[in-house]
């Protein structure tokens, strides 16, 4: 029996610490309690429905009237190894940050830049979640979801997923018709290191060795200098996306701006770095009239919750922010996180 609250604050259910309510909150361990909030719960064919995983990339601006299904399996299950290679089957709600704590501590490699990540690992797949040169969709070997309609499960491969660079299948087409329950990785046993990315090689000089361990512990310290600790001040980490101009539009801004930060893109794309464009704009700091939320004093590219912020605080800076970019650079910056 799934267990469900009615009528209740969700405050502590996401990053931003939003005080909202929802209607229902479900939480969900196994397949057969969406069969059972579909037979006998508050989920019908009408009711609006979303899953909130870590809440870490949601943002409510007004009371949910509807139902949040919340997982909380959260096993770790060895299905399969071989000399090269372990495969484990993860719930969806186990925290994320926990599970690359239990891969890099049994020496198993492939998420270990991933270290640090707010959220469940039901979202890995949905956000194909991303930091320091790796992608989430670099290790999932399997996703196995369930139906909303039916309850009916099935077993995604990677490439049925279509990943993309915070994009997934389940932002489109199965968006708020699957659930995520758990994720399979194909972890390695004999890592290869990426520490060539931004200012992990630098940081990795103050450790004797590079290992699996080294690599998580300097991720942990660069995020830790340069992003909010969502226990002490609520965010939903970056805002928004780095943006994919076209390359021409890239070579017209970098003759003005020859420091902006580039990444190649797909073929005549280039991503620029969203946080140096909103820093460029001295918007770094910036704290609403009502000292209720700003922006990140450390990292451009995240909105912070001062104290009380309501979700239409973070709005009003996120769209003056999407302006001022607009009028700059005349580049259109997308929000990464969810917009409820
Ligand atoms: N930059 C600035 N000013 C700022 C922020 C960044 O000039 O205020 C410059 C940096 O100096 C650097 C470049 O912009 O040259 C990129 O910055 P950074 O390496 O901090 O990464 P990012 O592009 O801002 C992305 C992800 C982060 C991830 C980091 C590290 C997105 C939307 N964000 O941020 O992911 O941790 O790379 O790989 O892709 C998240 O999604 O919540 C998140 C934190």
């Amino acid at each position: 029996m799934t267990k469900i609250l009615e009528n209740t604050s969700i405050k502590t259910y996401n990053t931003f610490g939003i005080d909202v309510k929802a209607d229902f909150l479900c939480f969900y361990n196994s397949p057969a309690d969406i069969k059972e909030i579909i037979t006998n719960g508050p989920l019908h064919r009408d009711t609006e429905m979303i899953i909130l995983g870590g809440g870490s990339n949601q943002l409510f601006t007004s009371d949910f009237k509807g139902v949040l299904v919340h997982p909380v399996n959260d096993f770790i299950e060895r299905v399969e190894e071989d000399d090269d290679h372990i495969f484990l089957k993860v719930g969806a709600g186990c925290n994320w940050d926990k599970f690359v704590e239990y891969a890099v501590s049994h020496g198993y490699g492939g998420i270990e830049n991933l270290s640090d990540i707010p959220g469940n690992v039901g979202a890995a797949p949905v956000q194909n979640i991303g930091a320091y040169g790796v992608e989430a969709k670099d290790s999932i070997y399997k996703v196995h979801v369930v139906s909303f309609h039916d309850g009916s499960e099935k077993t995604m491969s990677n490439e049925e997923c279509k990943f993309a660079y915070r994009n997934s299948i389940f932002k489109s087409d199965y968006k708020n018709k699957y659930l995520v329950d758990s994720v399979t990785f194909k972890l390695n046993k004999k890592p290869e290191y990426i520490s060539h990315y931004g200012t992990i090689e630098e940081e990795l000089k103050k450790f004797d060795e590079i290992n699996l361990t080294t690599i998580r512990q300097a991720i942990i310290n660069i995020r830790s200098s340069k992003l909010p600790k969502p226990e002490e001040i609520g965010s939903a980490g970056s805002f928004f996306k780095n943006p994919v101009i076209t390359s021409i539009q890239a070579e017209q801004i970098l003759k003005k701006f020859p420091d902006m930060p580039t990444y190649p893109g797909e073929k005549n794309m280039t991503k620029v770095a969203a946080g140096w464009l909103i820093e460029q704009c001295g918007l770094k700091g910036f704290i609403n009239k009502k000292g209720t939320a700003g922006i990140h004093d450390k990292q451009a590219l995240v909105i912070v919750n001062k104290g009380e912020a309501t979700g239409a605080d973070i709005v009003e800076i996120a769209q003056m922010v999407q302006s001022r970019i607009f009028e700059k650079f005349n580049i259109c910056l997308e929000p990464e996180v969810i917009i409820l």
